[in-house]
């Protein structure tokens, strides 16, 4: 059956693929329908799936080589290429990271090579909460006034895990001396060229910690300034889950944010595979 691409906003950002078969072994050339939606929607929703876990790895390394997310305690038992989101419990013991991702960012961006893509699976998702929010940042770098995108032009942000991670993660522990010396700080260009579309992209997200060239109190609020402009509502999909739902996004022209749910009452398991990416390319704003 061919598949449809429905999109979910009249500006194009984000796409429902309605008639995949649900385990998502697609032939050729829905395949590649697909992932040139991928490219033309940065956000794409499968509903109805009945993925396996070799099912879902299978087709997220279609997309390109997969990333194994460190550290490997919230991966799934056997299947390393799968990083657990959320609260769900086995024997008592947590499977899974909780409260990964509030707060908006592109996976991997405090990273020296961030993540291209990831795809995230509800296996088990609570009926209200949860919610999962998408930001459009080629409509949030097209959206600046034209003197700040002048001034954003050619400079890169810093993003710091070591000074952030006691923020965003209040709830674990601090990093040991290994894992600082793993996640040292990284400059990515703030106008970032997509290599695929061509199109920039704002770069930034919770993890910015201070802008080249910009003394650091006010890059820092700088920082705070274009993270509020990319959640503005009208840059924002809101994905509601419903068992079964699967969400591709790309990390590198998308923000996204989880949002709370009643822990005490409900779980929310989560899969997620996640794609390996490449350098930042900085945008050539001459051109
Ligand atoms: C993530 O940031 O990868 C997880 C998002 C979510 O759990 O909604």
């Amino acid at each position: 059956m061919a598949l449809q691409i429905r999109p979910l906003a009249p500006n194009g950002f984000g796409a429902e693929v309605v008639g995949a078969d649900p385990t998502l072994q697609l032939d050729d050339a829905a395949f590649r329908q697909v992932e040139q939606a991928w490219f033309d929607h940065s956000i794409l929703v499968f509903r109805n799936l009945a993925m396996t876990p070799e099912q879902q790895i299978a087709f997220t390394r279609r997309l390109g080589p997969l990333h194994i997310m460190v550290p490997l305690q919230y991966n799934l038992d056997g299947y390393p290429e799968i990083f657990v989101v959320g609260n769900a419990e086995e024997g008592g013991k947590a499977v899974g990271m909780r409260r990964a991702g509030m707060g908006f960012h592109s996976d991997g961006e405090d990273k020296a090579i961030p993540n291209a893509g990831s795809f995230l699976f509800g296996v088990n998702v609570p009926p209200e909460g949860g919610d999962t929010i998408f930001a459009d940042m080629y409509s949030a770098w097209d959206a600046l006034p034209a003197a700040l995108r002048d001034r954003l032009a050619g400079k890169r942000a810093r993003f710091s895990r070591i000074e952030l991670h006691h923020v965003h993660y209040p709830h674990l522990p601090a990093l040991t001396e290994e894992q600082k010396r793993d996640r040292p700080d990284v400059w990515h260009p703030i106008a970032r060229k997509h290599p695929r579309s061509g199109r920039t992209a704002l770069y930034i997200g919770r993890w910015a910690v201070e802008i080249e060239g910009i003394p650091q109190e006010e890059g820092k609020a700088l920082i705070a300034e274009l993270c509020a402009h990319a959640q503005k509502p009208q840059f924002l999909y809101r994905h509601s889950w419903r068992p079964g739902d699967a969400v591709l996004w790309d990390n590198r022209c998308t923000q996204h944010c989880a949002t709370p749910f009643d822990e005490e009452r409900y779980t929310r398991r989560m899969h997620r595979t996640t794609l390996e990416g490449e350098q930042p390319l900085l945008a050539d704003l001459a051109a």
